[in-house]
């Protein structure tokens, strides 16, 4: 089979390699990739959002399918426009997309289908708004966000009503210049708890769960700093994804969520995002992602054990429930290494030293902002690699995965420090925390 990746992230590297252990495999393009998809792909410059170059590359090379990685083409239609032209694509359609490109459209839908979420307002005038702010308890904590796809820029905490009036402020001086993004401002209850990602495979009509997976926003140790697209991710969850509260998430979201999807007639082929909130263990949706979280799918796709050629072609074929997913049972690190200074300015076109020393088996360096240019591999992104190590036991891949860290450099490279690490303390026996069946 032949197929065709779009976008140039981590996560389409994984998928990309993913894919490639298929023996179904003829051969694999990454519109536009990295430096590190030319390993398992044949880059094709083209971008993500230029549906006729990607369409027409589909029909001239004779396609099976296209995965589509990130939102903002699945946000711009880019299902519905292949489909139009008999291609086949992995990736819900422009309609089912707005489960993540409009916040109201997802909290309208939790509430019609009683799914879990925090209680909102939201307004499409920003003097409504500023009056609802005015009405509020001075020292009332809440959340301000964007109704469009930000890119994990549209989510503000206030601490009280001034923090809430000072953004306001912010978004009114960019209010010309945003787009669709704040058309509609949401206010959202704040909710305090551990964040987990529930991530599906799904044909519209089934779903497989993936093992429950974390994810590590904050740019610095200890969760301080500034939010950033992902600094870090483990699979499983250990000590917090139990059986129960996989369990109770299935049954109080998941099943919710699919049973939505059918009532409404949304077109949803590929991977749905659940990003949840634990409120005093209550699990609670803080958004839906149309696609593999990055860093998430960079730790999950190691650990899947079927093939995801047959994943994708039951997918397509509205046959999910007909195939078993099967996970390894082991641990699975990925950690980001970004460019200082990211997720503000950063430096690019710095030279990657050290990515041939990494010779573990069980460790798979996967590129995101990176380039291979004049025989090396430069940097190009904010998020340059996400190095990920498998183990039957958590420290042993907790080691490996800061062992190989330490054997790249680049200039002004960051990482964290305490991804995984932090659950070392809790351990009493080294397999405790990975679910034995
Ligand atoms: N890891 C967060 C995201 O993919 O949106």
């Amino acid at each position: 089979m032949k197929i065709l990746v779009v976008g140039s992230g981590g996560r389409e590297h994984a998928i990309c390699l993913q894919l490639s252990k298929s023996p179904k495999i003829e051969r694999i393009y990454c519109a536009p990739g990295n430096g590190g998809t030319l390993n398992v792909a044949q880059n094709i410059d083209i971008l993500v959002t230029d549906f006729d170059k990607l369409a027409a590359f589909a029909k001239e090379n004779d396609i099976d399918f296209t995965f589509v990685g990130p939102e903002t083409p699945l946000s711009y239609g880019i299902v519905d426009y292949f489909e139009s032209r008999g291609l086949k694509v992995i990736g819900p359609s422009r309609y089912a997309a707005k489960l993540e490109s409009s916040k109201i459209y997802a909290k309208k839908f939790m509430q019609k289908y009683n799914i879990p979420t925090a209680r909102y307002n939201s307004f499409e005038k920003i003097t409504d708004a500023i009056k609802f702010v005015e009405s509020l308890n001075k020292d009332k904590k809440i959340v301000i966000k964007a109704d469009g796809l930000a890119a994990g820029k549209g989510v503000y905490i206030c601490n009280n009503r001034e923090d809430a009036f000072y953004i306001l402020k912010h978004v009114i001086e960019n209010y010309k210049t945003s787009g669709d993004l704040w058309k509609n401002i949401i206010f959202e209850e704040y909710i305090d708890g551990p964040e987990l990602s529930y991530l599906i495979f799904t044909d519209g009509v089934s779903y497989s769960m993936m093992p429950a997976s974390q994810d590590h926003k904050r740019l610095n140790d200890g969760n301080k700093g500034p939010n950033t697209g992902g600094m870090g991710a483990y699979v499983p969850v250990p000590f917090l994804a139990t059986k129960e509260l996989n369990k109770k998430i299935e049954i109080d979201i998941i099943r919710k969520l699919i049973s939505g999807i059918k009532s409404e007639k949304l077109d949803y082929k590929g991977v749905l995002y659940v990003g949840i909130i634990l409120c005093n263990s209550s699990p609670h949706v803080l958004e839906f992602n149309c696609r593999f979280g990055d860093p998430e799918a960079q730790a999950l796709l190691p650990l899947l054990d079927t093939d995801l050629v047959d994943i994708c072609n039951a997918i397509l074929d509205k046959k999910l429930s007909s195939i078993k997913i099967k996970w390894k049972k082991k641990f699975s690190i990925c950690l980001v290494l970004v460019s200082g200074g990211y997720p503000g300015y950063f430096e690019k076109k710095v030279e990657i030293k050290g990515l041939n020393s990494i010779n573990d088996k069980f460790t798979t360096v996967f590129h995101a902002g990176t380039q291979f240019y004049n025989g090396r591999f430069i940097t190009s992104g904010g998020r340059v690699l996400g190095i990920t190590s498998v183990s039957e036991d958590i420290k042993s891949a907790v080691d490996k995965v800061y062992s190989s860290a330490k054997l790249v450099s680049f200039k002004n490279m960051h990482y964290r420090k305490d991804i995984g690490r932090n659950l070392l303390k809790f351990l009493k026996k080294e397999s405790e925390g990975i679910p034995s069946e």
